[in-house]
């Protein structure tokens, strides 16, 4: 593969499932990147109606001369990742004659990702297919590891399958025309890796968090890479979450209680993540895990982010613990926690008490 246009390339080793994520700029208009990776004659690219003015033209420029490609444009939205819009893609896909050796191009967020990933492990029984992540949640977090899914109405990511990309190209140059939410709600999952697994990261972004709110090139590269690094370990060690995989999961029990509590939308994932993470923190400090230094840092980081380090205070403790109960995470009626032995050392803990009592207490009334 031609590699001259600069930019790391990273390899995540899942027998013959393993593929490679490249990171770097100019890699969706570029026809090296993708080579090697699409195997058969047509290719549907799958994206949205936000992206695709944006960026379709540039894949699709770049993949004509090798490949037949058309193109499927869905509505934008969380909402549509459903059934119904699963089926238009299996409606294209069947009426328009695609085979086996088919290739779908996913070019969007985490929701075309998990659409388009889902549609291309199901029709004929599982179809090659490449992530073209447009997010900065896309690129470090829901395109590296192979879970694609739609939501049900009773149920957010109830049904799906694991099916791994054939490549995942993450173009930073794409970043340019993300709101800045958005940004800072991928830079959530960034942090978290630190926080879970990768102390130095974290230090690394403490001390870089104001050049990377201003998107200098080389530095978001860097924390791209350095994620996706810490998501392939996980995935690789664990791809069907038995056990490590589970940590990733910081900050998202308290996150999906204050999402739920909202109403879906109101806060972006990544922000309600990163309020849940700092009320997971606060929960290890009880446990005498964490001293209130390391609490500090990790709000202060949050915080310089630009995500909020608190649950709203218009909600209850009780609502929240509630919803917390409900979560998939729960075990025989045992509710899970990732919690902070260390920042950089992440534990499943069930032993927290009434420790979890007095954190809600600590945000919100009863
Ligand atoms: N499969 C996994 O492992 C995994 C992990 C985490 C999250 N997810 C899923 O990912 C989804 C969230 O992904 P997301 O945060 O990327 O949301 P998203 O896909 O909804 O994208 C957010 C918004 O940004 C727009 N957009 C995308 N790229 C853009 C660009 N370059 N410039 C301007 N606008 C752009 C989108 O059209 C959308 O409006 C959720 O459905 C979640 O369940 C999956
Ligand atoms: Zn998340």
């Amino acid at each position: 593969m031609n590699n001259h246009q600069s930019g790391p390339k990273l390899h995540v080793a899942l027998g013959d499932r393993s593929y490679d994520i490249l990171i770097g700029t100019g890699l969706l208009g570029n026809s090296d990147a993708y080579e090697g990776a699409i195997h058969g004659r047509s290719v549907l690219i799958v994206t949205n109606e936000t992206v695709a003015p944006l960026y379709c033209e540039t894949v699709k420029n770049a993949l004509s001369a090798r490949h037949t490609v058309d193109t499927l444009v869905l509505p934008d939205g969380e909402a549509y990742k459903n059934l119904a819009t699963l089926e238009r893609i299996f409606d294209r896909l069947l009426s328009d004659g695609y085979s086996r050796d088919a290739t779908i191009v996913a070019l969007g967020g985490g929701v075309i990702g998990d659409l388009a990933g889902f549609a291309a492990a199901a029709y004929q029984r599982g179809i090659d297919f490449l992530q073209l992540p447009t997010t900065l949640l896309a690129q470090v977090d829901s395109s590296v590891g192979g879970k694609t899914g739609v939501n049900h109405p009773l149920g957010k990511n109830m049904i799906g399958a694991f099916h791994q990309p054939t490549r995942v190209l993450a173009d930073i140059d794409v970043l340019a025309s993300l709101p800045d939410r958005e940004f800072a709600a991928g830079m959530a999952e960034i942090v978290k890796y630190g926080l879970i697994r990768d102390a130095a990261f974290f230090d690394w972004l403490e001390a870089n968090m104001d050049a990377l709110n201003a998107r200098e090139p080389s530095l978001v590269t860097e924390a791209i890479r350095r994620s996706c690094v810490n998501k392939a370990e996980v995935v690789a060690a664990d791809e069907r979450e038995a056990g490590e995989r589970a940590l990733l999961n910081l900050g998202h029990t308290f996150g999906h209680a204050l999402e739920a509590d909202l109403g879906y939308g109101v806060w972006l994932h990544g922000e309600a993540v990163a309020a849940g993470m700092c009320m997971a923190a606060n929960l290890s400090q009880r446990l005498g895990w964490l001293d209130s230094t390391q609490v500090e840092r990790i709000e202060r980081v949050l915080a310089s982010a630009r995500l909020p380090v608190a649950p709203p205070n218009d909600t209850s403790a009780e609502r929240i613990f509630d919803l917390m109960r409900r979560d998939k995470k729960v075990q025989a009626g045992n509710l899970r926690l990732v919690l902070l032995k260390d920042i950089g050392q992440a534990v499943l803990d069930t032993q927290y008490g009434d420790a979890l009592t007095s954190t809600l207490a600590h945000y919100l009334a009863a």
